[in-house]
């Protein structure tokens, strides 16, 4: 019997919350820099408390040159376990210019050196499906077989499935075959971190995501499923010649199919979100006059324990203490 440890998750939820709530004075200003900028700001600024000795795996925005953590930036205090960083300050930029759903901050976390780190690679094509799932699906099979498989496991039928799509041209042919097969879909713009904490969350209506999306945001919705215990079969999927030139030249195997595994190599993984604007999956950040509510997802691969959280921010204390200018 050991006491429990620290939950680390715990401390990484008030990073995301922070982001949160920086970044969702920017709904639907149409300004995609001005929101990713705050967040990035609040972030930073509390990575600096956190007792770790992270390196930033993941930092997101070379793709579009966003305001961003940088790859290989150090962060936390340098006490603490040494720990490979996923971030993205605002997933789903666009959707928080334009006031749509599911914009959400993530962070997560895994021992060092145990995070797949994608290298000059930006799009990366995922499935990802919930735990009863994890070994019904191929991620090279024709995709009725593969929604087949997902619903027996399921124990549902075909048609009663929710497969989450990125509305991008390039789905075109993968959304014809989802509704050829009989599966309902969603159709989302963007956000497909959201789409695949949706598909391994029990508790929201989304069975399945498909589809190609962006590579960083693959690693961190790893980290997620890892602690869930579903699975994501991916494959880097350039979108340019130029993209596919750099992943040659970096010596990656485009061939190669990576799991969850393969993606996060430990257990120990840690993962929280807030939601920025209001989804059907974590709420938007809610302003009340004097504070703010926010709802965040909290994960701890080594228990398995997903955490909901609601917490209640006072503008008036907060601001005593607060480099951020949250009010
Ligand atoms: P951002 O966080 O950079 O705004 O990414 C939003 C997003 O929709 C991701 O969820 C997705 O993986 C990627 O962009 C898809 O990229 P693209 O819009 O270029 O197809």
């Amino acid at each position: 019997m050991e006491a429990p440890e620290k939950n680390l998750a715990l401390d990484l939820v008030r990073v995301t919350e922070a982001a949160a709530l920086a970044s969702a004075r920017w709904l639907g200003k149409g300004n995609n820099d001005a929101g990713d900028g705050a967040a990035v700001d609040a972030m930073r600024l509390c990575f600096k408390s956190l007792n770790i000795k992270g390196t930033i795996i993941i930092g997101e925005g070379e793709k579009d040159n966003a305001p961003m953590l940088h790859n290989g930036e150090k962060v936390g205090t340098g006490n603490g376990p040494a720990v490979d960083v996923a971030i993205d300050p605002v997933e789903g930029t666009k959707l928080l210019a334009y006031g749509r759903p599911n914009a959400i901050s993530v962070v997560g976390t895994a021992p060092a050196g145990t995070m797949y780190n994608p290298g000059p690679s930006f799009y990366m094509q995922k499935l990802v499906v919930p735990p009863a799932a994890r070994n019904a699906v191929d991620i090279d099979a024709p995709v009725k077989e593969n929604l087949v498989n997902i619903a027996k496991a399921l124990g549902k039928d075909v048609d009663d499935l929710v497969v989450f799509v990125l509305d991008k041209p390039r789905h075109e042919k993968l959304i014809t075959q989802i509704r050829d097969a009989g599966a309902r879909i969603q159709l989302h713009t963007d956000g497909d971190v959201a789409g695949a904490l949706m598909a391994v969350d029990p508790r929201s209506e989304v069975d399945v995501m498909m589809g190609t999306g962006g590579t960083p945001e693959g690693v961190l919705a790893a980290c997620a499923i890892k602690g869930i215990g579903g699975q994501i079969f991916a494959r880097l999927d350039p979108q340019s010649y130029v993209e596919k030139e750099a992943i040659q030249e970096a010596g990656i195997d485009l061939r190669e199919i990576h799991t969850v595994d393969t993606l996060i190599k430990s257990d120990d993984v840690l993962f929280a979100a807030t939601g920025i604007s209001g989804g059907t999956f974590l709420r938007g950040v809610q302003y009340t006059g004097d504070g703010a509510v926010t709802h965040s997802m909290v994960i701890r691969g080594k228990t398995g324990s997903i955490r909901y959280m609601e917490a209640i921010h006072n503008f008036n204390r907060l601001m005593k203490i607060s480099s951020v200018k949250y009010d």
